[in-house]
């Protein structure tokens, strides 16, 4: 397996209650390292571009104005399989669905405002990094 980078969120509900600290522990305790990280408020037109993919599905207005709600925190994680693994230890997207000891298990309320956000492969893991950082802003370990 090859050392990839992947895009991380922590959702508002999570940032809202107080669980970025948490958060942030498990992937380091899974052997992610964090390689760029910032708080910020995604305006509700950079929330539609951020989920562009997802513009075809029901669900879509209701994410974007959740996701433009409040704050968020975006990091890179980098290691080993850092997009499977940080896919793992995520968790299945509905909290309720998710295994015991993932963090929208954990951490998540619902299928929406669910944690957390993890990129799917590494093509997405590519563009979504270049959505929130420069090449500057990420650490070379
Ligand atoms: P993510 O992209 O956030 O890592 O989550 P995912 O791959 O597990 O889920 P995806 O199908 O890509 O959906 C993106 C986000 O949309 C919200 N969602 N709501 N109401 C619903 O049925 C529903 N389904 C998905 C969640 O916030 C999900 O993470
Ligand atoms: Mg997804």
């Amino acid at each position: 397996m090859s050392v990839e980078r992947t895009l991380s969120i922590i959702k508002p509900d999570a940032v809202s209650r107080g669980l970025i600290g948490e958060i942030l522990k498990r992937f380091e305790s899974a052997g992610l390292k964090i390689a760029a990280g910032k708080l910020l408020r995604l305006t509700r037109e950079r929330a539609q571009s951020f989920y562009a993919v997802h513009k075809e599905r029901p669900f879509y207005a209701s994410l974007c104005a959740y996701m433009s709600s409040g704050p968020i925190f975006v990091s890179v994680l980098e290691g080993q399989g850092a997009i499977m693994r940080n896919r793992e230890i995520m968790g299945a997207t509905d909290p309720a669905k998710a295994a015991p000891g993932t963090i929208r298990r954990d951490c998540g309320k619902d299928v929406e405002q669910n944690a957390v956000h993890g990129s799917d492969g590494p093509e997405t893991a590519a563009t979504e990094i270049a959505f929130f950082f420069r090449p500057d802003e990420i650490f070379r370990y």
